[in-house]
């Protein structure tokens, strides 16, 4: 049997900064953070996003001077989003090889060479004018997502944004077989090194919302419940991983990450790949809003909520306080 106090006592390992440090389980690192960008087509400034104070909708020159200082603060890597000028049903922006993202991405191999990952998010949902991640068959409000030709879609994108330079495609619509339709069109296009981190686990999450204003693609009539994961699930999270490492997955992802720690260490324990973990636009925004009021101290929570990630499992985590965070631990 384990000694009893008085005999053991745990607080003589917290006693000083010094042992505390030595024995901390989980650490933090810059190369562990990966910072979500915005890139907006057609904009002279860049436009702050209201919702998530900090956070810029870039022009290709600001995002160029800021993912410049991403990596120089040594963040693991960036993914960028894009938001096109012009938007359509079937997203023709997103493979465009002068799209935005595209553009983006010529500058960023140029600036930055192999200081940081350059990575892209693979969806449609930014470039469609109905805000779905999908092509849509029907029309209106009846339109529904075609699954199997939104495969196609994303297979084009792939090869588009893989030609431009992006190292890790990170597929997020939640179609049903992104991966494999990605990893052959990668490979068909002879990009056998692009990687591919899925997107594998995402829920239906009200935590989104930021996002669709600094993405601008709010769903203009229905939801994405019929794609993404419904909360109440854990098991189907499991499921989801195995598929996408079986179609060729390289990472996976768990996304939002602060509600679904559960999720994160379910997916540490079954899997052998790195597991990324996406802080996204509503957890970055309540801790922003509850900080600017005062109530709670703004670095200690943001230290926190990411420390809690990467002790849930996650080798990764996509934060938009990346810059910020790497910086403060270097
Ligand atoms: C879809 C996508 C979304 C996010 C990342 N990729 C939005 C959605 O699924 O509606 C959300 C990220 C965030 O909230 O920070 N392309």
């Amino acid at each position: 049997m384990s000694a009893q106090f008085p005999v053991a006592r745990p607080r003589r390992l917290r006693r000083t900064p010094a042992l505390r440090r030595m024995v901390a389980e989980t650490r933090l690192s810059p190369a562990d953070l990966v910072l979500p960008m915005f890139v907006k087509e057609g904009i002279a400034e860049p436009q702050p996003v209201s919702s998530m104070p900090g956070v810029f909708q870039h022009t290709r020159d600001s995002l160029r001077k800021a993912a410049q200082e991403a990596a120089e603060a040594g963040v693991g890597g960036i993914i960028l989003f894009g938001v096109p000028a012009v938007k359509d049903g079937v997203g023709s922006a997103a493979d465009d090889p002068d799209g935005i993202v595209q553009l983006a991405l010529r500058d960023l191999n140029a600036d930055l060479g192999d200081s940081t990952v350059i990575m892209t998010d693979l969806c449609l949902d930014e470039y469609t004018d109905h805000g779905h991640c999908g092509v849509l068959t029907g029309s209106g409000e009846d339109g529904e997502i075609d699954n199997d030709a939104t495969l196609e879609r994303y297979a084009s994108i792939a090869v588009a944004q893989a030609e431009a330079g992006s190292a890790v495609v990170g597929p997020s619509g939640m179609m049903d077989g992104q991966v494999a339709a990605i990893r052959a069109a990668l490979d068909g296009a002879g990009h056998p090194d692009v990687a591919i981190m899925g997107y594998s686990v995402k829920y239906a999450s009200a935590y989104y919302g930021p996002f669709r204003e600094a993405a601008e693609c709010a769903p203009q009539f229905g939801d994405r419940s019929t794609h993404q994961q419904d909360p109440a699930n854990a098991d189907e999270s499991l499921r989801e991983v195995l598929l996408d490492l079986d179609e060729g997955a390289d990472m996976v992802m768990v996304k939002p990450a602060g509600a679904y720690l559960d999720i994160v260490r379910r997916v540490r324990d079954a899997v052998q790949v790195p597991v990324a973990a996406y802080q996204v636009s509503g957890e970055y925004a309540m801790i922003e809003a509850a900080a600017e009021k005062g109530w709670i101290d703004r670095e200690r929570t943001i230290m926190e909520s990411l420390l809690s990630i990467r002790r849930a499992g996650a080798d990764i985590a996509l934060t938009y306080w990346a810059t910020e965070v790497a910086r403060r631990l270097s």
